[in-house]
C-alpha cells in the first residue's frame, strides 16, 4: 500500500505487527488486528466507546493516529481482566448492574481506570468528570458511578494501582 508503513503496536502486553497508512486511526488498527472489544461508535470523539489506555492514560482511539502509539503500552478492556479473573472494575460493573447492552461498557471501564490511575481515591464529582466523555444510553449513569466508586475503594484495599 502506498504511503503505508509497518509498525509494531504493543497491545495488552503483546507486540503486534501491522502495516498502516499514516492516516489509519488507532481504533481502525486495533479492530483490524482483531481487537473488536474496542467499540466503534461515533468516530469523532463524542461517545468514548473506543477508549483505550495508552501508557495508562485513557484516550479516544478514534482520534489517535495508529503510528503515534508505537512504542507505547496499549491496553484494551481485554487486557484488564478475564471472565474468570475479572478486574475490580469489571466485577463491580457486573455486580452492581452497571452494564446492560455492553456497547459503552468497554470504553466506560477503560475511562474509569484512567481516572483511578490518575487518582486512586476519586470523589463522585471527579468520577463524573472523568467519565463525562463516555455516553451510555441504557443505565442512566447512577449505577456506573456507584460501580466505579466501589471498585476504586476495593482497589485501594488491595493496594492497586501500585
Ligand atoms: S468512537 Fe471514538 S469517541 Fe466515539
Ligand atoms: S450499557 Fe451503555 S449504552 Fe447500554
Amino acid at each position: 500500500m502506498k504511503n503505508s508503513k509497518e509498525i509494531i503496536l504493543k497491545i495488552n502486553g503483546r507486540n503486534e505487527k501491522i502495516t498502516v497508512p499514516s492516516h489509519r486511526t488507532l481504533l481502525e488498527a486495533l479492530r483490524e488486528t482483531g481487537h473488536v472489544e474496542v467499540k466503534c461508535g461515533c468516530e469523532k470523539g463524542d461517545c468514548g466507546a473506543c477508549a483505550v489506555l495508552v501508557d495508562n492514560v485513557a484516550i479516544d482511539s478514534c482520534l489517535t493516529l495508529a503510528w503515534t502509539s508505537e512504542g507505547k503500552e496499549i491496553t484494551t478492556i481485554s487486557g484488564l481482566g478475564t471472565p474468570d479473573e475479572p478486574h475490580p472494575l469489571q466485577a463491580a460493573f457486573r455486580d452492581l448492574g452497571a452494564a446492560q447492552c455492553g456497547f459503552c461498557t468497554p470504553g466506560m471501564i477503560i475511562a474509569a481506570q484512567g481516572v483511578i490511575n490518575d487518582n486512586p481515591a476519586p470523589t463522585d464529582d471527579e468520577i463524573r468528570m472523568g467519565l463525562s466523555g463516555n455516553l451510555c444510553r441504557c443505565t442512566g449513569y447512577a449505577k456506573i458511578l456507584d460501580a466505579v466508586g466501589h471498585a476504586a475503594s476495593e482497589m485501594r484495599k488491595n493496594g492497586e494501582p501500585s
